[in-house]
């Protein structure tokens, strides 16, 4: 009987590596591979108050910093707006700009300060970013995008990566996409955040162009296929863990946005369904009581509670206690002298709610 035929590997779709990113080790945990679960860079949201209690949550996701622009900080307050605790760890920066100088700068200065890694955002489609030419509409100069990683990387000494869209306008054909990462990754990125739908520069909001423009996913994979020896994240649109392990299959790694800061309690299972912790995952009530050293801290340096009740929201969704536990925050955490004695007060409202329903 003849020998079975060998099956030819197909060129277009090279040994995806992550494999061994997906294998636990001995003591039962994913070593590898710092980008499997990543928390989105978001403006107004993913402030050093929010990433301090998403950290509580999980050891292992990475955090990403809202956008700031290289103009913010080298023309304003850079310490404050740089500032993060060192709980936060891996904590990336988003830098928003496009002159090779003053993001090198910015990098430089990201990393001194402890960043981990520096991303640069050619994702985000607002007027502003576009009237600065930044943002998604460098997906259209690549040459200038690779231009300002080298100069990135020559700064910081840090990972430099990239966040981008699928496509911009009428250029969506996957070509676009992979000649775009083929130029950034000569110049030394080797981590590309890749939002599975394009945007439209005009005629959507902001908003729109993360909902309307359709998600392909295929387009991300075939970029790992393409692109094996690159860490490929995939991010729009994912709302579950097992959404993130079937990702997982293609791709590097996923990045989770909107659910993970309107439900946050799902980052609880991430360090053991993604990363094989062992560590029993923190209830809400553990979680607040480790927040409240954090919250006496910075209230007595000058913060507001309602700027850190606001990312506790969604903690108890989806929970008997849920609705009571938002309306104390909302309603009680704008006094000007609201202190933790608030938080307290939602944590026994939503405790005592699920305490009568078990
Ligand atoms: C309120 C908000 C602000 C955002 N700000 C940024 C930003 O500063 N930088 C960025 O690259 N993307 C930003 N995004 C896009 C997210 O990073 C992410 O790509 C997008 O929400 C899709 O992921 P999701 O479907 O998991 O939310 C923002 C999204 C939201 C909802």
């Amino acid at each position: 009987m003849a020998p079975p035929r060998k099956r030819k590997p197909n060129p277009r779709r090279p040994p995806c590596d992550n494999k061994r990113m997906r294998t636990f080790d001995e003591s039962g945990t994913v070593p590898a591979n710092p980008w499997r679960f990543c928390v989105a860079p978001m403006m107004d949201v993913t402030d050093a108050h929010c990433r301090y209690f998403l950290r509580l949550l999980s050891r292992r996701a990475r955090l990403y910093t809202e956008m700031i622009t290289t103009g913010a900080i080298l023309h304003g307050d850079a310490q404050r707006l740089l500032r993060f605790d060192a709980l936060e760890h891996p904590v990336a920066l988003q830098l928003g700009g496009n002159d090779p100088e003053a993001l090198a700068r910015s990098a430089e200065l990201g990393a001194r300060l402890g960043y981990d890694e520096i991303d640069l955002n050619c994702g985000c489609p607002s007027n502003r970013v576009q009237e600065g030419c930044f943002g998604v509409r460098l997906m259209l100069e690549p040459r200038r995008v690779a231009q300002c990683v080298r100069a990135m990387r020559a700064a910081a000494g840090v990972p430099v990566t990239v966040k981008c869209r699928i496509g911009v306008d009428e250029t969506e054909h996957y070509e676009f996409l992979r000649g775009f990462v083929e130029t950034v990754a000569d110049a030394g990125s080797t981590c590309f955040i890749v939002h599975a739908r394009k945007a439209w520069l005009s005629g959507l909001s902001p908003k729109e162009n993360r909902e309307i423009p359709p998600l392909r996913y295929e387009r991300v994979y075939r970029l790992k296929q393409d692109f094996p020896q690159l860490t490929i994240v995939l991010n729009g649109g994912v709302r579950t863990l097992a959404e993130c392990e079937r990702h997982l299959r293609e791709v590097d790694g996923v990045m989770l946005g909107r659910e993970a800061y309107e439900n946050p309690y799902l980052l609880s299972q991430v360090d053991a369904r993604l990363f094989g912790e062992t560590h029993a995952a923190p209830s809400r009530s553990d979680v607040l009581t480790r927040l409240r050293p954090y919250v006496e801290r910075e209230l007595s340096a000058g913060a507001r509670l309602r700027h850190i009740a606001r990312h506790l929201l969604g903690l108890y969704r989806g929970q008997p206690g849920a609705r009571a536990f938002r309306r104390m925050l909302s309603e009680r955490a704008h006094a000007p002298d609201a202190d933790w004695a608030v938080i307290e007060q939602a944590l026994t409202l939503a405790e005592n709610a699920a305490a009568a329903h078990a």
